[in-house]
This record gives structure tokens, sequence and C-alpha cells, in this order.
């Protein structure tokens, strides 16, 4: 029987419990309007922990003013009965007032230097800020020994990595695969946003990614496959902020060997869609 909790006390005394034990606690975070994505995730921290504890917040501080923090989808109900269907032993919801006691314009907030600076960070002035914020709470609060984050947010993933070993949360991270469509378009709460005509399209970013990776692996300027790759997203009707490779750590690849990702951020209509490729070349 999964619990759901909305009192930080009665979650500090269910997880002491567990820790009394000696069982160790999985973690998923999550912004709710669960999908089969998220689902896997919680199989996930089930392989590697005793018990599972998801948490359903939408975090205002990663949203930017003009960006969808009022039209976020929620849907407690249906994503509580997916959670505790998954396995889920414990679904941790706290208030705004639980999570941001001052108020989240007066929150203590956490800045990560460097990787948030780029890409997602540039076109999302203080998103990663909110998200290190939040996560970081989130750590304090349900006290984990594991906490799954998906690949397909690349880079909130290096923000996370960098905020654990920066301010040593005793915390280990599992990175979890994308779940995508038999299509290709990755699992995502912002695909229900999509009219019939857009969901249509937006596998083409998919697409777009393995033809970046294909361009790379037969030695094509890495430039050139770029600008290939945001004129494709644009004839398809999307409007690219990114199309670029990186090396693993976001930085700018030198050589034309070794480990490499793909990432596109591009706007359908009002949507604003993410997704990476990593691979060897
Ligand atoms: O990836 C998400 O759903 C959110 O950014 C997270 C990690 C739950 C923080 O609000």
């Amino acid at each position: 029987m999964m619990d759901t909790i909305r009192e930080l006390e009665a979650l500090r005394a269910r997880i002491a419990g567990w820790k009394r034990d000696g069982l160790r606690i999985g973690f998923v975070p999550t912004m709710g309007n669960l999908h089969a994505g998220h689902h896997s995730l919680i199989e996930l921290a089930q392989r590697h922990g005793d018990r599972v504890v998801a948490s359903v917040f939408v975090n205002p501080t990663q949203f930017g003013p003009n960006e969808d923090f009022s039209r976020y989808p929620r849907t407690p109900e249906q994503d509580a009965a997916g959670l505790a269907a998954a396995g889920t032993d414990a679904l941790w919801m706290p208030s705004l007032a639980t999570m941001y006691p001052y108020g989240a314009d007066k929150a203590v907030a956490i800045r990560v230097p460097g990787v948030t600076e780029i890409l997602e960070g540039a076109h999302r002035p203080g998103h990663f800020d909110g998200v290190a914020t939040v996560v970081a709470r989130l750590f304090n609060q349900v006290q984990p020994d594991i906490a799954v984050f998906g690949r397909k947010d690349y880079q909130q993933l290096a923000v996370i990595r960098y905020l654990v070993a920066d301010l040593a949360f005793p915390v280990e991270l599992i990175a979890a695969e994308t779940r995508r469509e038999p299509d290709g378009l990755a699992m995502s709460s912002r695909n229900q946003y999509l009219s019939p005509e857009e969901r249509a399209i937006a596998p083409v970013i998919h697409r777009t990614l393995l033809a970046m990776r294909d361009g790379i692996r037969a030695g094509r300027p890495r430039a050139q496959v770029e600008a290939d790759a945001s004129a494709d997203l644009h004839q398809a009707g999307l409007d690219p902020d990114y199309a670029v490779i990186r090396n693993p750590d976001l930085s700018e690849p030198a050589t034309r060997d070794g480990s490499f990702v793909a990432l596109i951020a591009a706007r359908l209509g009002r949507t604003r869609l993410i997704d990476n490729l990593e691979f060897e070349a």
C-alpha cells in the first residue's frame, strides 16, 4: 500500500523508521503528470533501493515569467494511482508553504555556476537555479540513499551531479534512459500540449538527432552538421533554440573521436521540446 504524505513530520517519521530497519531509500522527484517514462524511473529506483519515495511538486522557482507554470498539467489523482501501481511505497506531496516556508520569493536559493549558463540555461535564465534549489530541499526532506533522474533532461542531470558533488549530498545518482513513443518522440508531460498536427511533426526532433550522429560519424564538419539540423527543424515547422553537438560534459568538442551528445531544444507552436542523443563517433 502506498502512503501519500503531505506533512514533513510524517515524512521524516516514515523515513526514520525505514532507516532504523537498515533499508535503502530510493527517490524519484517529479513535477507530476506522470507517464510511462516516470514509471520506468520508479522501477529503476526499486532495483537500487529497498523502499521507493516519489515526490510530486510543481516547482514555481524553475519557471520563468513567460513560462507555463500556471498551465503546467496537474493530475494528482491519476499520478497517485500510477505511482501506486508501479510499486511506489510513499508519495511525497508537499504544499508550496511546506517547500518554501518563507515564500518562494524569499527562499534560500542555490546557484550552480558554469553548466547552468549555457544551452538551456542561456534560454531559460534562472531555470536551473530553481531546479537546484528544489532538489536540494527535496534531498533534505526525503534523505534518499539513491535518486533517479532521466537522461532526457541531460543538462539537468549535469547540474544535479555538480550540486551533489559540490554540497556533498550523500546521495547516489542513477541516470535513467529516455523512454520514447514508437515514432521516436521522447516521452514528456509537455507532449500533451501538442495539437494533432504538431504531434505528427514532433518526431522530427529524434530523427534530426539521429542524422546529427550519422553526420559526425560520416566525418562531416560539426558546424555543418549543426547548421543542417537547424535547417531541417525549421523546414519541418519548428523553431530551434539550439541543435548542437557537445562533449558529454557539455563543453565544445575539440576532437572528432570519442563520446558526444547531440542536443536539441525547439519550439513547436507554443510548446518547447527538448531531446538529446548520446553516441560514440
Ligand atoms: O525533472 C523534473 O521533473 C524537475 O525538474 C524536478 C527534478 C522534479 C525538480 O522540480
